[in-house]
């Protein structure tokens, strides 16, 4: 296996449509162990085949540690309910955005075997295969985020917000005689 490399927005192969899997074979394996592989090195939940340059309808998914999905040629069958919440992509690094997804999906796909498989996802399970899914027809969650920030300048808003709130906390603590120092 190897680190491949992930491109990043701005290139053009973000934005194009990938091609349907012919065949499953020892090459299309070894490029989704391999997109597994940098999917971990980054920290990552999903990694799609055009990010590491293979313009191929097919992706990988590690919602949870250990619980590894292969989806090739997926497609989308049925989708209901709306769910928000933050995503990032390794393709736009140091950002994150609020993104509506379906809150469930059905999504049928060909597996490691060239078996088909469907599957019926709930949650962040569902959102991790619609972000990943759109990128095999070129688009990003930015493109339909409501909100973009960096998520180091939100941590350091968020840490004085803190700071402020402990001010008050410990005031009213204190005034409570509820703080005990242990010797
Ligand atoms: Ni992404």
């Amino acid at each position: 296996m190897a680190i491949r490399n992930i491109i990043l927005e701005g290139d053009p192969m973000l934005r194009k449509k990938s091609k349907p899997v012919r065949q499953v074979n020892d090459h299309i394996r070894e490029t989704m162990q391999d997109m597994v592989e940098t999917m971990r090195q980054h920290e990552g939940v999903g990694l799609a085949a055009p990010q590491v340059g293979v313009m191929r309808r097919m992706f990988v998914a590690e919602p949870v540690p250990d619980e590894v999905y292969y989806m090739i040629n997926p497609e989308i069958l049925e989708q209901d309910g709306s769910q928000t919440g933050e995503e990032g992509c390794l393709s736009v690094p140091d950002l994150e955005g609020v993104v509506e997804r379906p809150q469930h999906i059905k999504i049928r796909a060909l597996d490691l075997d060239g078996n088909e498989q469907s599957y019926d996802f709930e949650d962040f399970h569902a959102r991790v295969m619609c972000h990943e899914y759109d990128h095999l027809d070129g688009v990003l969650y930015i493109d339909k985020a409501t909100e973009t920030y960096d998520p180091q300048e939100r941590y350091e808003e968020l840490q004085k917000e803190y700071e402020e709130k402990n001010k008050e906390l410990r005031k009213k603590l204190e005034e409570d005689g509820a703080i005990s120092v242990e010797e």
